[in-house]
């Protein structure tokens, strides 16, 4: 019979497809079983997720001094301003800003709500390169300056001359008490 070879040979195609296919698969569970435990190791573990938030007792700094506390491995400014520099920040909001901000628009915390005005919190990295710029008393416009290539910040941390292209960003945080906040 003529056909009977092109029916072996069509018949030994379709093993041969099957045995393909299901190696196919085999590897591919196989991959997947391989893949899983280092996707796993991806996961954040429980202590990394607690640093993910830093918690920062208020009640030590005073009015006009400043600490730097670290966040998710980030350096962050907590400012406690006096009202002459909140005075001076809000005064600037219709300035002309290279980065329009108005200074309530950067104290919202997590949950939308204005933070208080005397507690400024702000990622500690300049905008141009990253330094970390000093807060200094009577600069031009009374806030931070970077001395790396002299940008200058005011009080509400809008950048005002220099090379930084954007105001240092705030960092979110909220009150976890009348002196506490958690920052992240
Ligand atoms: S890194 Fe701050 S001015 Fe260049």
């Amino acid at each position: 019979m003529a056909t009977a070879p092109a029916n072996n040979a069509h018949g030994a195609e379709t093993r041969r497809d099957f045995i393909f296919i299901a190696s196919g698969a085999a590897a591919a569970v196989g991959t997947a079983a391989t893949i899983w435990p280092f996707i796993d190791q991806m996961n954040p573990a429980a202590d990394t997720l607690a640093m993910s938030t830093t918690e920062v007792d208020l009640s030590a700094i005073e009015l006009g001094q400043q600490i730097k506390v670290m966040w998710q491995g980030k350096p962050v400014f907590v400012r406690h301003r006096t009202p002459s520099e909140v005075d001076a920040a809000r005064r600037d909001d219709y300035a002309n800003l290279k980065d329009p901000q108005h200074d309530a628009d950067r104290l919202l915390q997590e949950d939308g709500q204005p933070g208080r005005a005397e507690w400024l919190i702000l990622e500690a990295s300049c905008t141009h390169l990253g330094c970390v710029p000093t807060f200094v008393t009577g600069s031009s416009f009374g806030g931070w300056f970077c001395p790396c290539h002299g940008s200058d910040y005011d009080t509400s941390g809008r950048i005002r001359r220099g090379p930084a292209p954007k105001n240092l960003v705030p960092a979110p945080y909220v009150f976890t008490g009348d002196t506490s906040i958690r920052i992240g």
